[in-house]
């Protein structure tokens, strides 16, 4: 076999067979083909697509190009949830708990973010001593003992998808629903997961910004799924606005443990109702949506949820007197507000621009090695469909060693993000569509 045959086939529109799928996938990984083949396949998959069934084998070549993860010594029914990334999104910090507090193990396994804001880890870290580093022995008993537990991903989980997504990402190949489909799900099948709820934003601030593409690529990653038999849901949830109003690492745990107490914004718990209901039913824990709902609400307003957390930080080292007085958390040392130039309402808040923004202040890294700020990043103070008069605070930049000219720059982007109408904005739907293995059903 050569390579040169393989990307011709798939340019001139052909279908490629498991053991050519293997061919690249394993040459690329080893080394024998070089970047420059793969970029030209990878640019040749962007254009002609790939089938389901082709899309399943890149997904397993790729699943089994590391440590496959055996989560069967945890007991009961292990679910997934996955985001398919966005601004403000601190999903994960409050489901993994709550979810747990309903008798479903959380055997979670979490990024760090480059670009844009931390990762799940990096927030986690804002809590001091809170450690994402443990060997598997321990990961599995923290899961059974207090139901969950989130770590950095260790060992070497599908090092192909690694090698393969750092190279689309410098060659124009990210958007292509099969490769972000493959490399998704790659990492979860290999992670052990036997069911798996993913999110999938739409909208200006994730990868797709048609819900038609959104639905596309829920349901490439749901059909994987359920042909490798791991029962798979996805939600179609809005990302035309950051979710919630704090951006940034320390901020986003605040919001967090707020939610947790039934506290927190709106359009975070919605989220987390909707996408925790789905792991309950899929874990076995509530016979449809509406009871789940109902348990995770009662978790909410009875404290075991937030107690749950508790456990979770005690348990990996961190200091719960923080989560008690988030107000201990780290801080920024000078609060710059944003004020809004014209009156109106604001008709959408692009999420990318208020993630940058947020990065600039070195809330995220702008390379691997970029060190962060826990403290710093953005408090929205307006969202969509609100009334603003002109002078009126948008935003509020939490800073702290950022340069003066970075700073400007935060202050310009965040501006840039907001777009204010004259008329009012009635209120925006914040979930589209669900997908499951029988279909779609749009809200
Ligand atoms: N996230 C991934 O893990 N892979 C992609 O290709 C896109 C988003």
């Amino acid at each position: 076999m050569r390579a040169v045959d393989l990307i011709q086939k798939k340019r001139d529109g052909g279908e490629l067979s498991r053991e050519e799928i293997a061919y690249l996938i394993q040459g690329y990984s080893k080394g024998e083909i070089p970047d420059y083949q793969i970029s030209a396949w990878a640019m040749a998959v962007y254009f002609q697509g790939m089938n389901a069934r082709e899309t399943g084998d890149l997904t397993l070549e790729m699943a089994m190009s590391g440590d496959q993860v055996d989560l069967s010594p945890i007991a009961g029914i292990k679910v997934d949830k996955h985001s398919t990334g966005g601004v403000g999104d601190k999903t994960t910090v409050v489901l993994a708990p709550l979810v747990a507090s309903a008798g479903v193990p959380v055997a979670k396994m979490s990024g760090r973010g480059l670009g844009h804001t931390g990762g799940t880890l990096d927030k986690l870290e804002s809590i001091s001593g809170f450690s994402i580093e443990m060997d598997r022995e321990r990961f599995f008993t923290q899961v059974g003992e207090i139901g969950a537990a989130v770590i950095g991903q260790s060992g070497n989980i599908t090092p192909a998808d690694k090698k393969l997504y750092a190279l689309r990402d410098v060659t124009a190949t990210v958007e292509s629903i099969p490769l972000i489909a493959s490399s998704v799900m790659s990492k979860k099948i290999a992670a052990g997961a036997d069911a798996i709820v993913l999110d999938v934003k739409t909208g200006s601030g994730a990868f797709m910004k048609t819900l038609d593409d959104s639905i596309a690529l829920a349901q490439a990653m749901v059909d994987i799924g359920t042909h490798l038999g791991r029962n798979t849901v996805a939600v179609i949830s809005d990302m035309d606005q950051p979710l919630g109003y704090g951006i940034g690492n320390a901020l986003e745990i605040k919001e967090g443990i707020e939610t947790l107490k039934g506290q927190g914004p709106a359009d975070l718990e919605e989220v987390c109702l909707i996408l925790g209901s789905q792991m309950l039913v899929l874990g076995g824990k509530a016979k449809d949506e509406t009871e789940a709902r109902a348990i995770l609400k009662s978790h909410i307003e009875d404290g075991s949820a937030l107690a749950k957390f508790k456990q979770i930080v005690e348990a990996q080292g961190g200091d719960v007197s923080q989560v008690e007085s988030p107000g201990t958390l780290p801080t920024a040392r000078a609060f710059i507000e944003v004020k809004a130039v014209t009156a109106g309402y604001v008709e959408s808040i692009q999420a990318e621009k208020i993630g940058i923004a947020a990065m600039l202040l070195g809330a995220g890294r702008e390379t691997k090695e970029s060190a962060i700020d826990l403290a710093v990043g953005i408090q929205l103070s307006k969202k969509v469909g609100a009334a603003v008069v002109a002078g009126e605070t948008i935003a509020v930049l939490h800073v702290n060693d950022a340069g003066a000219d970075k700073v400007q720059e935060a202050e310009a982007k965040v501006l840039e993000a907001y777009l204010i109408s004259a008329e009012p904005v009635p209120p925006q739907p914040l979930v589209f569509a669900l997908v499951t293995k029988d279909g779609v059903t749009r809200y």
